[in-house]
């Protein structure tokens, strides 16, 4: 095998509970994902050295993609190689059709992509548990790309079960031509609590039902983000695009993640293309749903 192809997903939060910061300044949560079909794909080769390119699909920019090894997908194949003692290169090539820096863990995607990638490459025996771990270690959404589906995240977001869901859901996902930090939010989260008793998080009971059940509606019902105050304080321009949305009769609004895209459930798909139709002068509307499987070798 001279080289793989592995197709990873976007992630979306339904519910993203925070908890109060830790020790080590990662924050508890109590999450339900779910993988949406937007998505980038990973070419891992045997190369003489390692090597790192990438491309933008469908208007994804990707100037601020690092190139060396600090990018993630980098990381995570160096990472896997550590642990199975082996040392042979290889070059990688990123697809990336999930806006970056968005809050829709576009990096992760890459890294899960590239850990099952060049597992496949190099014919390693490793349990899903092993490449759950390698994946908690390179960042805490990393998990769930390889699982994909709908999902609950615990921990700092790395302990991923999966959830019963009989649903589809139709997204339409408005991006911006600026991102939100993730530290940035969460800092900013912690200092919207400063002072004030932060409780231990909790995925609703009537989310789980809603997926269970597959109710569209109830779903809207039960979306919801703690970070979104805190990314609303970061751009608080974000409010119009959030309110225009539910005018244009979306069922729900929210910002994915720590921001800044914004969400916006519909109920199907023809609904969401009358309410990305209302959007499109806020910035650029996406048409997706969920839930769809996590990382796939091609
Ligand atoms: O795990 P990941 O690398 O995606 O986290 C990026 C940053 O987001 C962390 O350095 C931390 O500032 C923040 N974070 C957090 N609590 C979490 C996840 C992320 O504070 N559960």
């Amino acid at each position: 095998m001279a080289e793989v192809t592995v197709q990873a997903p976007a992630k979306i939060n339904l519910h993203l509970g925070v908890g109060p910061v830790r020790a080590d300044g990662f924050h508890p949560l109590a999450t339900a994902y779910q993988a949406i079909s937007l998505t980038s794909r990973v070419t891992a080769r045997v190369a003489d050295a390692w090597g790192l390119t990438c491309t933008g699909l469908d208007g994804v920019d990707i100037t601020e993609v690092p190139l060396d090894d600090t990018n993630l997908a980098m990381r995570a194949a160096r990472l896997l190689a550590a642990h199975a003692g082996i040392d042979r290169p290889v070059a990688l090539h990123l697809d990336k059709g999930i806006p970056v820096a968005g809050g829709l863990a576009g990096g992760s995607a890459d890294a899960a992509a590239t850990l099952l990638a060049c597992a496949t490459l190099w014919q390693l025996e490793l349990s899903a548990g092993d490449l759950a771990r390698l994946a908690g270690e390179l960042g805490s959404d990393v998990p769930f790309g390889l699982v994909g589906g709908s999902a609950a995240g615990h921990g700092r977001g790395e302990l991923v079960t999966p959830l019963r869901d009989r649903g589809r859901y139709d997204w339409v996902v408005l991006t911006f031509d600026f991102g939100v930090s993730t530290p940035a939010a969460y800092a900013e989260f912690d200092r919207l609590h400063a002072g004030i008793h932060v409780p231990d998080p909790e995925i609703p009971e009537p989310l789980v039902d809603a997926l269970a059940r597959g109710s569209v509606r109830d779903l809207a019902e039960a979306l919801g983000n703690d970070l979104h105050p805190a990314t609303l304080r970061l751009r608080p321009e974000l409010a119009e695009p959030l309110r225009a949305g539910l005018e244009a009769s979306a069922l729900a609004a929210l910002v994915s993640g720590s921001g800044p895209t914004c969400l916006f459930l519909a109920e199907d798909r023809d609904h969401a293309e009358r309410v990305a139709t209302a959007l499109a002068t806020y910035g650029r509307t996406r048409i997706a749903h969920g839930p769809v499987s996590g990382a796939t070798v091609l």
